[in-house]
């Protein structure tokens, strides 16, 4: 097979370039180690910026999001003193649409299968050569064989554990990275959500974030030690911990029932630099993670394809292959960017075991000037909502 772009990964990066690659006129393969079901199983956050939403246009994808999706003007943030909102429509002028990430990836796969995209499931051992080349090429096995696609690019769009970061040689990488004390058990019931927003919460007994999908499909986080397993949480214990976080105006009207889901997830911020080595182009989580707690992960993924979007169809359609270093240093200047904000926040609404009393102080005062500074709210509003490409 020969393509112009070879894809690693079929997640919602690579989906996402393949779709916008082809609608460009460049022909690309993606290449997924598992089912496509198991990657719509998959359950990850479905905040929107604009940015992301305004990419699933362009992508010609947007019609069941503009439906289905739901736009969020500010959200809600609770302390000891109660709840306050940050009203992003007043703040900057900008909203979020909440639209749950495995919807994402259902109709980019759906626009992908219209458009006769090449997507090869199942493809294991996939192995990236001659990257450095200006004929790289990529192997994969399926059904007992061995296959080979020859390229003129390769964007590794696969993961934080994919085979493409580790392509690039440790004496050329920089990686940088913060781990987080602590994990977020989430649950997903079919229960109407708690609130019509969503509500950060910031507790003594730690972190609760009440989110949701749709009217009928809701989403809970409570913070806990990275010792905590899923078994030894019941849907019980789970639904007592979480209504002790969220003020009771809230705990004692929601509506709790089965969990359909639930996992721990650890948080992490972790960045890789560069993101280009050759012929290769590292984008969305195989270059970058963020805590989940400012929702960025999606959306960063987004503007990496944007920014490699822009530089291979200049490289390829204009011959102007110097667009192709621009790569990199435009994509990490936003992802640093959302790499502070979602620092920022984990900081600010989780407990640290090892905080002292000073950081307590800090946190509380950090959080009073959030809920009566405009110029604090302006400035988590337009993070939130997500800063300009
Ligand atoms: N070969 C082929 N495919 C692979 C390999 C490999 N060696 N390793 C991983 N993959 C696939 C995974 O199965 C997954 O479907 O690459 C895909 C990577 O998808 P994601 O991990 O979702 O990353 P990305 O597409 O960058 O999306 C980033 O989506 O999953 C969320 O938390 C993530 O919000 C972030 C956003
Ligand atoms: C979610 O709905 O899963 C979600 C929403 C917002 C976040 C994190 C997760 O910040």
């Amino acid at each position: 097979m020969r393509v112009q772009v070879a894809i690693i990964g079929g997640g919602p990066s690579g989906l996402l370039l393949s779709q916008l690659l082809m609608r460009a006129g460049i022909s690309t393969v993606v290449l997924e180690r598992q089912t496509r079901d198991y990657v719509l199983s998959r359950i990850r956050a479905g905040v929107l910026e604009q940015g992301m939403a305004d990419m699933m246009r362009r992508a010609g994808v947007a019609e069941r999001m503009e439906r289905e999706g739901h736009v969020h003007d500010g959200t809600m943030l609770s302390t000891q003193n109660g709840l306050f909102r940050i009203d992003f429509k007043e703040r900057c002028g900008q909203s979020v649409i909440v639209y749950g990430q495995t919807e994402v990836t259902q109709d980019l796969y759906a626009a992908q299968d219209a458009m006769g995209a090449q997507i090869v499931h199942e493809a294991k051992n996939v192995a990236l050569h001659d990257v450095t080349s200006d004929k790289p090429w990529v192997t994969y096995e399926k059904d007992g064989q061995t296959h080979r696609v020859d390229c003129d690019y390769i964007a590794g769009c696969d993961g934080f554990h994919g085979v493409s970061r580790p392509t690039i040689p440790t004496s050329v990488r920089a990686e940088f990275e913060r781990v987080y004390p602590f994990g977020w058990l989430g649950i997903l019931s079919r229960t109407k959500p708690a609130a019509d927003e969503l509500i950060y919460a910031n507790h003594p007994r730690g972190f609760a974030l009440a989110s949701m999908r749709n009217e009928k499909l809701s989403r809970y986080y409570v913070q806990v030690p990275l010792t905590d397993t899923v078994e030894q949480w019941s849907d019980e214990a789970f639904w007592d911990e979480f209504r002790r976080r969220i003020p009771a105006q809230v705990a004692d009207t929601m509506e709790i029932g089965p969990s359909i889901e639930k996992s721990i997830a650890p948080l992490r911020s972790f960045v890789t630099e560069p993101m280009k080595y050759g012929r290769l182009f590292l984008v969305g989580d195989a270059a970058h993670i963020v805590p989940p707690t400012g929702a960025k992960g999606l959306n960063l993924a987004a503007s990496d394809v944007h920014y490699l979007v822009e530089a291979l169809t200049a490289a390829i359609l204009d011959k102007d292959a110097a667009a192709l270093d621009q790569y990199g240093p435009k994509a990490l200047a936003r992802i640093w960017s959302a790499m502070r904000f979602s620092w920022w926040m984990t900081t600010l609404m989780h407990r640290f075991p090892d905080q002292t009393e000073f950081d307590q102080k800090i946190q509380e005062a950090e959080l009073t000037q959030l809920e009566t500074m405009e110029s604090a709210q302006v400035t988590m509003a337009r993070n939130y909502v997500g800063l300009p490409y």
